[in-house]
């Protein structure tokens, strides 16, 4: 074959996954489903929608009609880590694409992307460097408090830095959060210690998984930690998955569940980790390949009796 048509195919090949990837998988959203045996034995199921990464800016109609479907689950509890927005314009439509999810009990987080305006960028450039410790000095120029202020309006328990309980279908649970640690704004000692252990279960919340927060939330007793930020590498390989988290966690555990083994709780036992790919993109990095956007529904059960 000659190098002139080998280049006409490549070129057509690299153009057709292009065109897949930012215009049919970046809109082909799923719910996963996932069981964590995190519960005292003996209680009942709880099942938590986990939501993360929207980056949601008011042209993106499918990603809002997904979301608003979620509803039609009727979760126990939602759990949003963040990057919930893209625009100075997208909080209306954000909160009424969650509708009444927002009558459920629920809990967030930011992201850095919750503060500042996306930037174009060389979508290639996560590659080689992440973006952490972008945006630690500039002002917020994204509407992040009125984002904050309506998801507490409507019952939702802000986490930034802050600790917090709900009573979900009768149990107790115990939260702790922090601000994102991917534009250092985390403040873990303004909630660090032992998790409440009267609480029948503990839940720590944060955007970015780095290892060294998820170590302390692990240390004071979380027995499940639930992030967001990597969107699962978001252009991943075949066969091979994520070329890269974006933040400290090795490509293994970028997305799902997982164990957080580096400590152990002051039970002894290991945390649970569970890493939303989102369900969005920056709008200048608009593509998503073999990482489809998603949202997830865990399944909270009891754990083996020990
Ligand atoms: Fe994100």
């Amino acid at each position: 074959m000659r190098a002139r048509t080998l280049t006409s195919i490549a070129v057509a090949t690299g153009a057709a996954a292009v065109g897949y990837a930012a215009v049919i998988e970046r809109n082909w959203f799923a719910l996963r489903h996932q069981e964590v045996p995190v519960l005292p034995p003996g209680t009942e199921p709880l099942r938590v929608l986990h939501i993360s990464d929207l980056h949601l800016t008011p042209g993106r109609h499918r990603l809002m009609a997904f979301v608003r479907s979620l509803g039609g689950l009727e979760p126990d509890l939602v759990v949003n880590t963040g990057d919930s927005i893209a625009s100075t314009e997208a909080v209306g439509p954000l909160i009424d694409s969650l509708g009444p999810l927002l009558d459920r009990p629920g809990v967030f987080v930011y992201g850095s992307n919750d503060l500042y305006s996306p930037k174009p960028k060389n979508p290639a450039r996560y590659l080689w460097r992440t973006s952490s410790g972008e945006h630690t000095t500039e002002e917020p120029d994204l509407p992040w408090e009125k984002l904050g202020g309506e998801m507490s309006a409507a019952g939702w328990l802000d986490l930034n830095n802050k600790r917090g309980h709900l009573t979900v279908n009768g149990l107790d649970i115990a939260f702790a959060g922090v601000h994102d640690p991917h534009s250092a704004r985390d403040r873990y000692d303004q909630v660090a210690g032992p998790a409440d252990p009267a609480a029948a279960l503990r839940i720590g919340v944060l955007h970015a998984p780095e290892p060294s927060v998820l170590d302390r939330f692990t240390a004071d007793g979380y027995e499940l930690i639930l992030a967001g930020h990597t969107h699962g590498g978001q252009l991943c390989v075949p066969g091979f998955g994520a070329l890269v988290t974006n933040c400290g966690i090795d490509r293994g555990r970028v997305a799902g569940l997982s164990m957080n083994p580096q400590v152990a709780r002051p039970d002894g036992k290991t945390s649970w980790l569970y890493v939303s790919a989102g369900l969005g993109t920056s709008p200048w990095a608009p593509a998503r390949f073999a990482c489809r956007p998603e949202a997830t529904l865990l399944t909270l059960v009891p754990r083996p009796a020990s």
